[in-house]
């Protein structure tokens, strides 16, 4: 007899992972794949910071538990830089440090919404959210943005979803189309928010990595959001397993009780190499300089491959590329691009079930010689 398994455990796959799988097997048989396909900086943290990471394991080898919510004085210089970057002001007791903001999400949803919650997403949106609040038996409801609202919702289309909503799940700059929402935009998602009785869930993982505009944070316009970001992407610390989430005074309890049954803590080693890299965010700026230049060969050579109908990206390091006049299966384009091109990119059904088979994600976070080169092979492969 076959043991039962759990209907919630059964969510999609993530075929970004598919993909990256699948350009690794080739890689390791000794085929030139450029990677235009995860998600994650061609950078390491800056050398000061693993110098210091060092230092630390030497003053103390056994790196214990530290609080649930993590180490005061990281949390309190997390608060700095809100004050410092965002002019938002708030006790640090208001930050809680996480496994990577993929743990602070998990945690936003459990503390914010009981089962059958509706929350609403923005398609094409980074596929956690659906598959996280599946699980956790909430009810998804889709926002569809399109090009001509530059893949980000407005009031108008969270309106027009139809359904009373409990929250809200906002990214920007976006995963995996790179657009921004206007400050403007912005406040008023967050107003509407708040008149609504919706709790909005702003994941922030992509600032700082903005190329015109720096994004405004929604702890500005709206005190019970939710506002979640990592060390991941602009701090290029993505191994290290550390985001961080601001939470409005009535969850921070909640959060906290969560975090010491879920993790225990967040990893403590990390912790420390967070709180050092706010000294070096000079070296992180040059590396958000590099993007911008790959950005910048994207956008003039993806064109002359017929990839032309490219989201508006103005941060992160995706483009979102509407390829329907190319093919109405993602996933067997992306596989014939990478065994016939030798370049890897990500179906864009992973982002948008309902409408992605004719998308692709680009990420151009990859060194700036791969990018010339997979834009000369894709060009070379639609002759
Ligand atoms: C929009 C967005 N949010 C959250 C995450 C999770 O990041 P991490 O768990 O590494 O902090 C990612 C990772 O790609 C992302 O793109």
């Amino acid at each position: 007899m076959t043991l039962k398994t759990s209907r919630r455990s059964d969510i999609p796959m993530f075929r970004a992972l598919d993909i990256l799988r699948d350009a690794n097997e080739r890689a390791a048989k000794g085929e030139d794949i450029k990677r235009l396909e995860a998600g994650l900086p061609c950078f390491g943290v800056p050398q000061a910071v693993l110098d210091y990471a060092k230092e630390v394991i030497d003053r103390d080898p056994r790196q214990t538990y530290t609080e649930a919510l993590g180490i005061a004085l990281v949390r309190d210089r997390i608060a700095l830089y809100y004050r410092d970057h965002y002019g938002v002001d708030f006790h640090y007791s208001r930050v809680a440090i996480t496994a990577g903001s993929s743990g602070g999400l998990s945690m936003a949803f459990l503390s914010a919404f009981d089962v059958g919650d509706k929350v609403g997403i923005c398609t094409p949106t980074y596929p956690p959210y659906r598959n996280m609040i599946n699980s956790l038996n909430l009810q998804v409801v889709e926002i569809q943005t399109t090009a001509e609202t530059n893949y980000q919702p407005t009031v108008n289309l969270i309106e027009q979803c139809g359904e009373k909503l409990d929250g809200l799940v906002i990214c920007s700059p976006s995963n995996p189309s790179g657009t921004m929402l206007s400050e403007s935009e912005l406040e008023k998602i967050c107003n509407w928010c708040e008149a609504n009785n919706v709790r909005l869930i702003s994941d922030e993982a992509y600032h700082n990595i903005t190329y015109e505009e720096p994004a405004q944070t929604a702890a500005k316009f709206n005190k019970d959001a939710i506002v979640l970001n990592t060390f991941s992407k602009y701090f290029a610390m993505t191994g290290w397993r550390l985001g961080w989430m601001v939470v409005p005074e009535e969850l921070t309890d909640r959060i906290k009780r969560l975090s010491e049954n879920y993790f225990v803590s967040p990893p403590t080693i990390s912790q420390h190499l967070a709180y050092k890299v706010f000294d070096h965010m000079d070296v992180l700026d040059t590396y958000v300089a590099y993007y911008k230049k790959n950005l910048d060969i994207i956008k003039s050579e993806l064109p002359k491959a017929g990839f032309d109908k490219l989201s508006n990206a103005k941060g992160a390091f995706y483009v979102y590329a509407d390829v329907g006049h190319m093919t109405n299966d993602c996933e067997e384009f992306c596989h014939r691009i990478i065994s016939e091109a030798g370049v890897a990119m990500t179906p864009g059904l992973d982002f948008d079930m309902i409408r992605g088979h004719t998308s692709v994600r680009i990420c151009y976070a990859d060194d700036t010689d791969d990018i010339i080169e997979a834009c000369r092979r894709l060009q070379e492969w639609q002759k």
